[in-house]
Order: structure tokens, then sequence, then C-alpha cells
């Protein structure tokens, strides 16, 4: 904005640009964000409680016949279809106004139920908004089972059971807010189906999520993505039932098929006339999890690969085909080389290490890391074109070929509970493979991350999503503050999300200077929060404070120098005290 301060805009424009910051605040303000770490066999506070109950209110369960209570609200008060006043609030100031009237309804009907029970607060929604009681009591039933469960915690009578060897209930592991039969915790925890994935749900709700990635992409370069390298992990598709393996589907133009016992086992192509557009190429890594627990999702990956490439179609309506077929014209590679697009670790491995390497600051090069992530994850997974199995071949060389032409790269976030910054997987994987695509492309790709969970299936660049997680949280006086009432773990929290930010500078230059420079005013510049942060856990501190340097001396950072000098100060007198010299 500061190179445009100076230019006088037209109404319209200075109009445009305040709904989108608008929207953008409401986006921030709407964000769950953990406030203090979970601890072991205690409850949630019932503070916390209420915006998990108005999320988990704003989702359709029609498995349970209960509708989300924005719907109901907007369709009564006669203003059509939430879906729709969401999608045009940031641009109509109008549909904005309807949207704050629905949020403000639905919120007044949590507040009344958490006070005065379901009765009242679907008398709430029947006055304000029309909306019929038969429809509400149901969303409000569910709300008091999920808050009953909520309030129970059986996780230490589950350990010791556990310990003693006795039988412990098995539930099934999802994120709270897709599926609250996660409730409550402390059971054994069971995991997917592979034969079910993607279920008809993910595979119906990828559609959107798929769409709206290679519409933003259109958005910014005028054309599709020719191939896109997306990373699938394990959890994340037994919370979502495969919705990271469906949104790969849809890129690639394919459906699921099952069989006689409704199992997914096939794959088919969808029609040329159906998707109206290029059929994209996908580079898929797949953790070491996924590998484990999904084996024959792995091979249907592959299987939906070798299917499109054989298709007889135009090359710019398919470009898995054409990259397929100019590997093995100008590449010179072997068809099964050309056409490997699953790569993992080799049999019995785990992860990149790239996270490992950037936290210890182990690398010189910009290259050195992308090489590791490749190093790791060049292993093919899937069958050969005689139909053998292929269970970890190592291919390097193809999977640089397959890279070369990425454009863009993606992972899938499914969960409220744990973003970007909060654990190193996330750059160690996306932010890996965007280094390893830099490299051998010769072009940074357009990174992005889906809100699979956001009503509008919304798609976000990695910079805009930085940003985001460090306003609800690093930067977030609710969040920071949540974690230092668990003291020196605490502490350790907040360097981490530092380090992690850190991450996605070294893997894909991502971070913008105002988020180090804020990072380092409120926690190191401001001398009583210094003060408490060294009290509780000086490493943690020392580490930040130095992980801040990092920045700068890798050219992460622009900071001014005499804030370089202040934080350098207070570095060494940080040492000092962890040494016993101070
Ligand atoms: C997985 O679920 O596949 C996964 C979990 C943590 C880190 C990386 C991958
Ligand atoms: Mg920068």
């Amino acid at each position: 904005m500061s190179s445009q301060s100076n230019k006088s805009f037209t109404e319209t424009e200075r109009d445009r640009r305040v709904l989108e910051l608008y929207d953008q605040l409401i986006e921030v303000e709407q964000r769950l964000i953990p406030t203090g770490l979970h601890v072991f066999g205690h409850p949630s506070e019932a503070a916390e409680r209420t915006d998990m109950l108005r999320l988990i209110a704003s989702f359709d369960r029609p498995e349970l016949g209960v509708r989300a209570l924005p719907d109901l609200v907007s369709e009564n008060l006669g203003l059509g279809s939430y879906d729709a006043v969401l999608k045009f609030a940031s641009s109509d100031q109008a549909r904005l106004s309807e949207r704050e009237r629905i949020d403000s309804v639905v919120s007044a009907a949590i507040k009344e139920f958490l006070h005065s029970g379901s009765g009242a607060a679907a008398s709430l929604l029947e006055h304000n908004a029309n909306v019929d009681r038969g429809d509400s009591l149901p969303v409000f039933a569910l709300l008091e089972e999920i808050s009953k469960q909520l309030e129970t915690n059986i996780e230490i009578e589950a350990l010791l059971r556990a310990l003693r060897g006795e039988f412990i209930e098995p539930g099934p592991g999802a994120d709270i807010v897709q599926n609250p039969a996660i409730l409550p915790t402390g059971r054994n925890t069971h995991a997917v189906n592979p034969y079910n994935i993607p279920s008809t749900m993910a595979f119906a709700r990828a559609e959107a999520v798929a769409g709206n990635l290679l519409e933003r992409y259109l958005a910014e370069n005028g054309r599709y993505p020719r191939a896109i390298a997306l990373v699938l992990w394990g959890l994340d598709n037994i919370k979502t039932q495969g919705e990271g393996v469906a949104q790969a589907f849809w890129l690639m133009g394919v459906r699921p098929v099952r069989d006689a016992l409704n199992r997914v086992t096939e794959v088919e192509a969808i029609s040329l006339e159906e998707l109206k557009r290029p059929r994209i190429d996908v580079v898929m890594t797949i953790s070491g999890i996924f590998r484990d627990l999904f084996s024959p999702t792995v091979l249907l990956l592959d299987k939906a690969v070798r299917l499109v490439a054989q298709l007889d179609e135009p090359p710019e309506m398919n470009y898995l085909r054409r990259h397929v077929m100019e590997q093995v014209r100008h590449d010179a590679c072997f068809y099964d080389d050309a056409v490997a697009r699953v790569f993992s670790n080799a049999p019995g491995n785990y992860g990149t290490n790239v996270n490992f390497m950037v936290i210890d600051s182990q690398w010189d090069r910009d290259q050195t890391l992308g090489d590791l992530f490749v190093t790791r994850k060049c292993f093919a997974y899937g069958r050969d074109s005689e139909g053998r199995s292929v269970e970890g071949r190592e291919a390097r060389v193809a999977m640089d070929q397959a890279l070369r032409r990425v454009e863009a790269t993606y992972q899938n976030i499914d969960t409220f509970e744990i973003g970007i910054t909060d654990v190193d997987h996330y750059f160690e994987y996306l932010g890996g493979i965007t280094k390893a695509v830099e490299t051998r492309a010769q072009a940074r790709p357009s990174i992005y991350l889906s809100d699979s969970l956001s009503r509008d299936a919304r798609i976000r660049s990695l910079e805009e999503t930085v940003r985001l997680e460090t306003r609800a949280k690093t930067l977030n006086p609710k969040w920071y503050e949540g974690m230092l009432k668990h003291g020196f773990r605490g502490v350790a929290e907040i360097e981490s999300h530092v380090s992690n930010t850190f991450g996605w500078s070294a893997t894909a230059d991502a971070v913008d200077d105002w988020i180090y420079t804020e990072v380092a005013k409120t926690f190191v510049l401001d001398e009583a929060m210094l003060e408490r942060l060294r009290t509780l856990n000086p490493h943690s501190a020392h580490s930040l404070v130095g992980r801040l340097l990092e920045a700068h001396g890798r050219g992460y950072w622009g900071a001014d120098v005499s804030l370089l000098d202040k934080l350098r100060e207070i570095s060494s007198s940080l040492e000092d005290q962890l040494e016993g010299v101070a």
C-alpha cells in the first residue's frame, strides 16, 4: 500500500479497498486459535467452548439431520444462500451488511444457548430470524451433547486403564469441527478404511477447492498451471476421509469408482466436456505415514496418473500426457520413469529432514534445502508397466524431471487446530518441495494453501497465510498470553512459532519484513515482556533473539541498524545469564 499512498483513488476504488481490508479484519477476528496448550486430563474452559460451538454450528451435518445455523438464518431472513452472501461480501457493501446481520443473529443465538439453554436459543432464532424451531432444535441438541462431552475428560482414567492392559473404548480420529464424534477424548483412536478413500463427501468437497486453486492461478497468471506439486499427509487424509487425494483426482480430471463391495478400487476419466479445462500434471509427495496407512490409495493415485497419460487427447488439454511424452522424447526417460508422479521416502523412512537442517542452521547454499528434500523423497511408488508393484524405487532423475515442469506448489489445510507456523512439518514439506522446484524449474512457483474447512473453500497464497497466522497467533496477545500461562513451555512455543516462520523465509522467501520487526518489538524490545521471557525460559528467549539475528544475517529481514545493535546487546546479555556470568 505504501508506494501507492500518495495517489488519489477514485471513490469506487477506495470503497473496494476498504471492503477488502474489512474482509481481512473479519478473517483474522473469526479465526479460531488455541488460547493455551491442552493439559492432559483437563477439560476445556467454558470461554474456549463458545467459539468452538459457533464454528461447529456453522456446518451442515446431513448425516445427523442438522442444518448450519448461518444458512438457516440467511434463508429465513429472506437473504438466500449464505454461501452467496459470503462470496460477495468482500466486494459488495450490501452483501457485507447482510453477512454482519446473519453473523450477529447466530452469535446471539449461541450466547443465549450457553446462558439459558436450547429452548431459549430456539425462541430467539424464531423471533429474530423466523427460523422454525423444528429446524433449530436439532442444532442445539447437537451442541448440548458436544458441550457435555467437552466438560468431561477421561484421558487420565483411560491412560491408567491402558497401563493396566485393560480395554479402552475406540473412537474415530478427526478434527473436532469436522467430526464431533471424536468426543470424548481419551479413547483409542482408530483411523480409516483405505478402501473408502476418498469418501463420496470428500470427493464432492474437493471439487470446489481444486476449482478455486486453479481459478486463483488463472487470475494471477492468465492461464492454468501446467503442473502442480502437492503434498499429501496421512493424518490429514484420515481426518477428511481423503480430501487431499480427491483434490489430486480433480486436478487430473478423474473420479473414483467403487466395486461390487463398495470399495474404491478403480478410477475413471471425467470427460473434457464435463471438466471444461485442461487436465493438470500433478506431482505428489506423500509422507511416510500416508504411504504406510494408505497402500491401496497409493496404487490408485499411480493408476490415475497412468490412465490420464494414456488418454488420446490434445496436448493443450492434457498437460500430464504432454509432459510424459516430452520426458520420453526429449529427456530420454524410460516410460516408467516419465510417468512416475507418486514419490515418498525409501521404505521404512520418514520425513524430509529439511526442518532439522533449517532449525539447526546447517545450510549455506540456497539449493541445499531443495536437494535434501529430493534426496529424501525421490522414491517412486505404484506399479510398473508390467503391473508389478513398485514400492520405493529410487527415481531421483525422474523426480527432477517432473519437478522441472512444476509451476505451483500446494498443500491442503483441513484443521483449525494446527496451522503452518505451529509445527515445523509444513515448511519441511511444502517449503522443501517449493525450494526443490525453484532450482529445477529455475523459477519460483506460486505457492498456495487451502482452507478446506472454510465455508467458501478459500485458497490463500503462502504469503497471505503467513500474515494471517502471524496476526491471529504469534503477534496476538490473546494467543501469546495464553501460552505464557504455561511458563517455561509457553515461551518455548513462542520461540518455536518464530523459528517456524523463519522456516518459510528459508524455504520460500515468504515472510514480510514487518513480521520480523513486530516480533522483535513485541517480544524483545518491550522491556517488561523480555523480562518475563528471560525469567520463565532464558534458553528460548536467547534462541528467539538469535533467530531474528539469523533472519537478518541471511538476508530475510531488512532491519534497522539501531534495532540490530539492540538485539545483539540483548542476545549477549541473555548469553551471560545462561552462562551464569550476569
Ligand atoms: C502425516 O500425517 O502424514 C504427517 C504427520 C506429521 C508430519 C508429517 C506428516
Ligand atoms: Mg523478505
